[in-house]
């Protein structure tokens, strides 16, 4: 006899969990970013857009799909449009497990970074050191690597190990407040730096002439990325929704906070950054750099209170890491323990065992280790790393994004996805036809506009 199926234990449950899918290293380490390059404003808004329109209705979509089956991401997907439809299940089951072997890299540096500014706090910080020169010390350092994306396993293992009720639940309810909490306390003390005016008008003052087509297309891919959208974690999360609880109104509440939380991120960010003088311009040019590289020394340096919220903003960026890995890891192994009938201990072992493999991989990829570092399938991708992410972000989100529009818009019939959406549960404002009308038309368009995107040669990794 197989046991009852784990629920959230109430709607407050859901939402905390999966809004901590959804907050991760995308709304503190990519979207500002990607808004830095973009010149904010204009690209700010075409992002909400973009996540009102394309990334809501996805996000009821999936979460529908899920609910309606009670089944992981293969199975609810069969059982929603179609024995056929496992494929795609199956493809959102390999990104997880692409995703989440290179995502705890990132994550693990977190944890350098919080030990490190720890040691800054108490020691100061080392007066002349380049931090680009620390940054390549410790991704060059394989041994380092090796432990940190380790920990970082071994805790999400660790939580997904006890179930969605007793493990991810319980974790999000822990953390997710005090991950709000930290955010405000850096939220104050950013908008009394100097710099904070510059930064709002540069994240809130549209000007359309700075905006280029790549950059709407930039957004459009991010909002996927974001809430955790095109590769089935969401239908797993709504697997264990019960017939309570409304998707309407959890998905509103997601998506808002997950909005809310990369915008106050990048003030945060561009405020400290605004008030250095000089600093504008020195910005690295990637990612990483904005976050591991010139942000440390700036808490130290610049920022009011840096000797704790320094410490404080890189216990954000693992716990909100963490929340997102944990969710990567269920859809993984919820696959296995639906449709293989292994017992969830065991399953959550094996997967994240399995996983840690090519985390290894991942984790070498800068430490000029023989084809890890080098080798190339994507131009200008080098390494195994950068290789599956461009992999996972140009190709498996947007493909897996696309199927699941189409399998809630046009091969599920309407009275079925209307009975998930309109049980007298959601809230006033909801319209189920202007739903289906963005699930059918407007989200498959948009996301097929990043696939021909894609084929043509764009890069959204
Ligand atoms: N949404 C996460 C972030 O913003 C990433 C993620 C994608 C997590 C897909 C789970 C599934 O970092």
């Amino acid at each position: 006899m197989s046991q009852p199926r784990d629920n959230w234990s109430s709607n407050v449950g859901l939402v905390l969990a999966a809004t901590g899918s959804a907050i991760g290293l995308g709304n503190l380490w990519k979207f500002p970013f990607i808004t830095w390059e973009n010149e904010g404003g204009a690209f700010v808004l075409v992002y909400l857009i973009c996540i009102v329109v394309v990334g809501l209705p996805i996000m009821m979509a999936e979460l529908l799909i899920g609910r309606r089956s009670q089944k992981s991401a293969v199975g609810a997907l069969k059982e929603a449009a179609g024995p056929w439809w496992g494929v795609v299940g199956g493809w959102g089951v390999l990104a997880g497990f692409i995703l989440l072997s290179y995502y705890t890299v990132i994550a693990g540096w977190s944890l350098y970074y919080f030990a490190q500014s720890i040691g800054w706090t108490f020691g100061g910080y080392p007066a002349g050191m380049a931090a680009g020169d620390l940054f390549n010390e410790q991704v060059g350092n394989a041994g380092l690597q090796l432990a940190l994306s380790l920990s970082f396993s071994v805790a999400t293992i660790a939580v997904v190990y006890f179930g969605v009720s007793k493990g991810i639940e319980r974790i999000a309810r822990i953390f997710l407040p005090i991950l709000f909490g930290i955010l405000l306390l850096l939220l104050v003390s950013a908008l009394g730096m100097s710099g904070s005016g510059e930064a709002l008008g540069f994240i809130f003052r549209a000007n359309f002439s700075e905006l280029e087509m790549s950059g709407v297309l930039e957004a459009l891919g991010h909002s996927f990325f974001t809430l955790s959208l095109g590769m089935g974690a969401m239908i797993t999360y709504g697997s264990y929704i019960s017939r309570k609880q409304s998707i309407v109104k959890a998905s509103g509440a997601i998506v808002a906070l997950d909005t809310l939380i990369a915008l106050v991120a990048t003030v945060i960010m561009f405020s400290v950054i605004f008030s250095v003088a000089g600093m504008s311009d020195e910005v690295s040019g990637s990612p990483v750099g904005m976050l591991f590289i010139s942000l440390p020394e700036l808490f130290y340096t610049a920022v009011p209170f840096g000797v704790v919220l320094g410490p404080l903003f890189y216990v954000l960026v693992a716990l909100a890491a963490l929340t997102s890995t944990i969710s990567l890891l269920e859809v993984v192994s919820s696959y296995v323990i639906d449709e293989h009938r292994i017992p969830r201990h065991k399953a959550t072992v094996l997967c994240g065992g399995a996983i840690f493999v090519f985390t290894i991989f991942a984790a070498l990829s800068f430490t000029g280790t023989p084809f890890l570092s080098t080798l190339e399938i994507f131009a200008g991708k080098a390494g195994w790393f950068a290789t599956a992410d461009h992999f996972v972000s140009n190709w498996m989100l947007p493909i897996g994004g696309f199927s699941i529009t189409l399998a809630a818009g046009w091969f599920m019939t309407r009275n079925a996805t209307e009975r998930e959406l309109v049980d007298g549960t959601e809230p006033r404002w909801f319209r189920y036809g202007a739903w289906r009308f963005f699930i059918r038309w407007v989200a498959p368009l948009a996301v097929g506009a990043i696939i021909v995107a894609v084929i043509l040669g764009r890069d959204f990794s």
